[in-house]
């Protein structure tokens, strides 16, 4: 069989540029109407990568579950390719990176805290937090949620199930907050490099000292069988700490963010907080209508794929845009239109396929709670600053608002 020639579309912007970030939703459009696959740029900070980009649900869908476009070992190593020697295992060591046998053997390790039944046991400790956070606050006259409220709840659940004590917790997130910033700041590699650093003598010190978190699981895992590296358990701290927290802080910020702009739905949820089918499908809805994580990880083209009658070459590094997914007209009635009761609602605003969010019930639940939380006790919540003075940060494929300045009351 002969493998058709048409070309791929080079799309007219590049991700990742302060132009794209200002109006990702435009862009999706574009893409969706004109070049559903389209061979582009990804940029973050100083480094640039090309990359095959699919915006439509379908293909989006369609691709997370072809075995043609496994992550490894090229994604990997395409975004460490991007970072120096001593931190690839960042990336090359997640299972996130990582294809079956081996992703399956890492994510059965870490799932059992995930579970549901697991999860829900944690509502009360969601609850406490976003209390007594909300307590901490009630005599400011200006509170940044982002910062104040959203992060901590997300941060410090997950430093508990991992193990993290409670006096490394601002040293882990100063580094966590280092690696996820503008990588060609100065100082970055060192700062970095000493995360890690502190990483392995945090799995040093549980070594002696075990205690009753995922981390001592993994550790235990690796003695018992030889089924764990050390650079794994590693990599593994790393990535369940970092999108434990920081796309849940993210979703509860811009959770708050919408219902602000949305004051019927909120004013909806407010008068209804047992109201359970209302609170999953607003969260469903929350995740699809402005869920912070924008497209997943890397795979790449094992073999020439037809791709609808195009060529995604061997090798090619392909990327499904998930927020462009979740705004299609094709997938979704009315796909702008913010509807806190919308059903079905498929969204991939957490992945699909093998590397379906681990922790998507964990984020519902603590999303749900500081949300109700926060209008319970903020009945007069509203903006400190003008709207259109709160501004996205230029991340690529990230939502994420640089403040949410409010007045609680
Ligand atoms: C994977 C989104 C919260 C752990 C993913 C993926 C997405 C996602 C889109 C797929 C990535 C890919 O295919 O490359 C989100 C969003 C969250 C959230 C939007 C919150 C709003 C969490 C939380 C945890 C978590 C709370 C807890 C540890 C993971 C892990 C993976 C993952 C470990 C990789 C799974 C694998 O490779 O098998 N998440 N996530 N996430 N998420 Fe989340």
């Amino acid at each position: 069989m002969s493998i058709p020639t048409t070309p791929v579309p080079e799309a007219p912007f590049t991700i990742g540029t302060p132009e794209f970030s200002a109006d990702p939703l435009g862009h999706y459009a574009w893409l969706r109407e004109n070049a559903p696959l389209a061979r582009t740029e990804l940029v973050y900070g100083p480094v640039s990568q090309p990359i095959w980009i699919l915006s439509r649900y379908r293909d989006c869908r369609a691709m997370l579950t072809d075995p043609r476009l496994p992550r490894s070992p090229a994604g990997g190593a395409a975004i460490a390719a991007g970072l120096p020697e001593h931190l690839r295992l960042l990336s090359t060591e997640s299972l996130i990176m990582k294809d079956d046998p081996e992703h399956k053997r890492l994510r059965t390790l870490v799932s059992k805290p995930f579970t549901p039944r697991m999860t829900a046991q944690l509502g009360e400790r969601v609850r406490e937090l976003a209390n007594d956070r909300l307590d901490a606050l009630t005599d400011r006259d200006v509170v940044d949620l982002r910062q104040d409220f959203a992060l901590p709840i997300p941060y410090t659940v997950i430093s508990e199930m991992v193990g993290v004590a409670e006096a490394d917790r601002p040293r882990f997130q100063d580094g966590v907050a280092a690696l996820l910033s503008d990588r060609s700041a100065e100082g970055w590699d060192e700062q970095v490099g000493d995360l890690i650093t502190f990483t392995r003598d945090l799995v040093a010190r549980k070594r002696s000292a075990p205690g009753d978190d995922i981390l001592t699981g993994l550790i235990q895992a690796e003695q018992d069988g030889d089924r764990l590296t050390e650079d794994e358990v590693v990599a593994m701290v790393f990535t369940l700490v970092i999108a434990g927290y920081e796309t849940t802080y993210n979703l509860i910020t811009n959770a708050v963010v919408t219902l602000l702009d949305h004051p019927d739905q909120m004013t909806r949820l407010r008068q209804a907080p047992d109201d359970e089918g209302l609170w999953r499908s607003a969260i469903e809805e929350i995740v699809r209508f402005c869920g912070p994580v924008g497209g997943t990880k890397p795979a790449t083209a094992a073999e020439d794929i037809d791709w609808d009658g195009r060529t995604i070459p061997a090798g090619s590094t392909v990327m499904p845009l998930l927020g462009s997914a979740n705004r299609d007209p094709e997938a979704f009635d009315a796909p702008d239109r913010f509807d806190i009761t919308r059903s079905p609602n498929h969204h991939l605003g957490f992945g699909y396929g093998a590397h379906f969010c681990l922790g998507a019930n964990l984020a519902r639940l603590e999303a749900r709670i500081a949300v109700q939380a926060l209008l319970t006790r903020s009945p007069r919540l509203s903006l400190a600053v003008p709207r259109d003075e709160l501004v996205l940060e230029p991340m690529p494929l990230w939502t994420r608002y640089h403040e949410l300045p409010v007045h609680l009351d």
